[in-house]
């Protein structure tokens, strides 16, 4: 009786814990993709506190920070440095410099050290606000392929003569230049607070969420390699994207990553829909 009491009891916190239950999942699930990820990864800033060493608490969650000039012909080059980005109390801020006019401009990346191929990643972002930044959360493979989602900050939400207003999704493949793109309006604006920002990479199909909500999906130059994926903020200039530089310091926050993982055709073990 006391044995049964204590099951029963033990049970009962088990599926009160939504985290309990998910270790559990066998296979995760997201809707119009056949199989699922058998791996969750959490990524937690909101518990963060300035003045924690960023590099650290990053590496041990398999993210690294970029250390390197982008020169980008044509426009003002950046440099992605690991003094703009740092743990804030709640979040992981990537800063773009404030532009003195000359030089390259300061920016900040970070990135998975893990191949991936295939998720679901969804990040918990509060856009800067800032006019003349690109914050793109993206898969990336070197001469091979690109997944984006990107917030351009001086066209979010009024489009300007050359960039229409909204949030972008591209995929591009970097072998042949081939690139296909969408603009989704915001229904909101991205720098007044927290949203998610999920991209779901499948075999056929980049699919896009915003706060859960599906906007749409991409079923063409669908990556089908290998790589990292990235969350970054930078700036060249070009009047055509990610405009500016900005004059003011520009700070993107991010609250969360969540990454599903490790692709399967066939569902194993309890199915976990998320
Ligand atoms: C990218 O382009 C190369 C060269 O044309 C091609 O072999 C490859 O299949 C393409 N990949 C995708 C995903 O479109």
């Amino acid at each position: 009786m006391l044995l049964l009491s204590s099951l029963a009891f033990f049970t009962a916190l088990a599926t009160a814990n939504p985290l309990e239950s998910r270790q559990s999942c066998g296979t995760y699930t997201v809707p119009s993709v056949p199989g699922g990820f058998t791996t969750r990864k959490f990524i937690d800033f909101s518990t963060a506190t300035a003045g924690q060493n960023t590099q650290t608490v990053l590496a041990n969650q398999g993210l690294y920070i970029s250390d390197w000039p982008i020169p980008d012909p044509g426009f003002i080059p950046h440099t992605f440095t690991p003094n703009n980005v740092n743990l804030v109390n709640g979040a992981l801020s990537l800063k773009v410099s404030a532009y003195s006019g000359s030089g390259n401009v300061i920016s900040s990346e970070i990135f998975t050290d893990e191949d991936i191929r295939y998720a679901s990643v969804r990040t918990v972002l509060k856009s800067s606000g800032v006019p003349g930044v690109c914050e793109g959360m993206f898969f990336y493979k070197d001469g091979q392929g690109e997944i984006d989602l990107e917030i351009l900050t001086s066209t979010t939400l009024t489009s300007s003569p050359k960039v229409a207003a909204g949030f972008w999704t591209t995929n591009h493949n970097l072998t042949n230049g081939d690139k296909v793109s969408s603009v989704h309006p915001f229904g909101f604006d991205p720098s007044a607070g927290f949203h998610e920002y999920r991209v779901d990479w499948s075999p056929t199909a980049t699919r896009y969420y915003v706060d859960g909500t599906y906007i749409g999906q991409l079923t063409s130059l669908i990556p089908q390699i290998t790589g990292s994926w990235l969350w970054n903020a930078w700036s060249n200039g070009d009047d055509g994207w990610s405009a500016g530089p900005p004059t003011t310091d520009s700070t993107t926050l991010i609250r969360s990553i969540e990454i599903y993982k490790d692709y399967v055709t066939t569902t194993t073990g309890t199915v976990c829909p998320v």
